[in-house]
């Protein structure tokens, strides 16, 4: 009988920027307080990119360190898909700009957008191309700079966000497990619950979307929040399902770091105790397509994924949107720390793709430069 190809985790690693923006300070800021922040939200803290922060730099911060995890040479990866709603521009993707500076010569490259579902319609997409034998190496990343995009005179959206980044690099096995199952869906008749209309086809970058603050994002926070805790518990039943489980099966549930409710009111529906659920959103708020990657790496760190351990994976978000993914936690847990000469040597990887890049973007205006000179020359020779 053909052996199986299974989609395992084999790297993680996250990134968030150093500055902490806490309630207190945004009480100053806004009409708001910590008491109600917490109470409503959950939220304590979250960390605001610095001015030469991106979306970029944070996923390539992100993606060297589950690089690092796996040992695995940026040469080796398939495709990497970076999920945003934030990205460094329309196009091109935020995903080029990710393979260029990780030197990533073999990938393809694409962005995905599905609000803050993103990460795990990424993880869905990523782990069939591998399991269906396409792809050995796919790199997922979920990144947002939150923070550019929000109406900081807003106090019903700017207290819930926060920047960052997180990566997982799935990569082709025999060892059954990894992901498997997902669930997607999608409802577009609430895509103005959560929106961000300006700068599009639609609402074209002008003096006039500016000044009606159509380049921040706007909320319909209560329905939102009906949806979420109607949806969460939903997706999830179903991709429990899809993978052959039984809610008892699940050993830790990782769901998007939005709202500490309706965190509890999935669980609820679940019929799951909250220590089996993750939660790290008193750190960070709602990092949209990064909060799920930040989450399970700090599941991790803090050893709560052990080997065999059946993990459930869900969110929601802007479209609308929901997902949500069962894994089987590989065995063993590989995690054994790089040597130092190889950390070396990709740290010189890496200049040297800076360097690449540099020497490619040079050669091509000189090539533009030569053609011009030489149709000028031609010209004269003519004339
Ligand atoms: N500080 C103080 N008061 C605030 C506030 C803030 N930061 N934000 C809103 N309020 C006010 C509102 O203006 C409202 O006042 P009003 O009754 O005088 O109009 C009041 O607090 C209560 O608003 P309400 O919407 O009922 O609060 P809530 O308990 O539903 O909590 C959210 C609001 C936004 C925290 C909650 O609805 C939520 O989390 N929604 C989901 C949002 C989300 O997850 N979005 C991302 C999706 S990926």
């Amino acid at each position: 009988m053909p052996s199986r190809t299974y989609a395992q985790i084999v790297g993680w690693g996250k990134y968030v920027p150093s500055q902490v923006l806490t309630n207190d300070d945004l009480a100053k800021i806004v009409d708001t307080s910590d008491d109600w922040i917490r109470t409503r939200t959950g939220i304590v803290e979250r960390r605001i990119a610095e001015p030469r922060e991106t979306t970029s730099t944070m996923s390539i911060k992100a993606a060297r360190a589950a690089l690092q995890v796996a040992d695995v040479t940026p040469e080796r990866l398939d495709l990497i898909i970076v999920t945003t709603a934030t990205p460094d521009y329309l196009f091109p993707a935020t995903a080029c700009l990710v393979q260029d500076a990780l030197g990533a010569r073999r990938a393809g490259a694409f962005d995905l957008l599905a609000g803050c579902s993103g990460f795990v319609y990424g993880l869905g997409v990523g782990s069939q191309l591998i399991i269906s034998g396409v792809y050995q190496n796919v790199l997922v990343i979920g990144a947002e700079t939150l923070s550019r995009i929000m109406d900081w005179t807003d106090r019903n959206t700017c207290v819930l966000f926060g920047d960052g980044a997180g990566a997982l690099l799935l990569q082709a096995s025999d060892t059954p497990g990894g992901v498997l199952s997902f669930t997607l869906g999608a409802d577009g008749s609430g895509g103005d619950l959560l929106i961000l209309a300006g700068g599009g086809s639609r609402h074209p970058a002008s003096a006039e979307t500016v000044a009606q603050g159509l380049h921040y994002v706007r909320m319909n926070g209560r329905q939102v929040f009906r949806f979420a805790t109607r949806i969460m518990g939903q997706a999830a039943k179903e991709a429990i399902q899809a993978a052959g489980l039984k809610i008892d099966d699940v050993d830790l549930f990782i769901p998007h770091q939005a709202n500490i409710r309706i965190i509890q009111a999935a669980a609820k529906q679940l019929r799951l105790p909250m220590d089996k659920v993750f939660v790290n959103l008193e750190r960070y708020g709602n990092t949209s397509c990064a909060s799920i990657p930040i989450a399970f790496c700090e599941a991790i760190e803090e050893e709560r994924i052990k080997p065999g351990d059946h993990l459930v994976l869900v969110s929601f978000g802007a479209g609308l949107t929901w997902a949500a993914t069962a894994v089987q936690w590989p065995v063993p847990l590989p995690a054994p720390r790089l040597s130092s000469w190889k950390r070396l040597l990709r740290r010189v990887g890496y200049r040297w793709a800076w360097f690449v890049s540099r020497l490619r973007r040079t050669y091509r205006k000189l090539n533009v430069w030569w053609g011009r000179a030489a149709g000028r020359i031609r010209g004269h020779n003519n004339g």
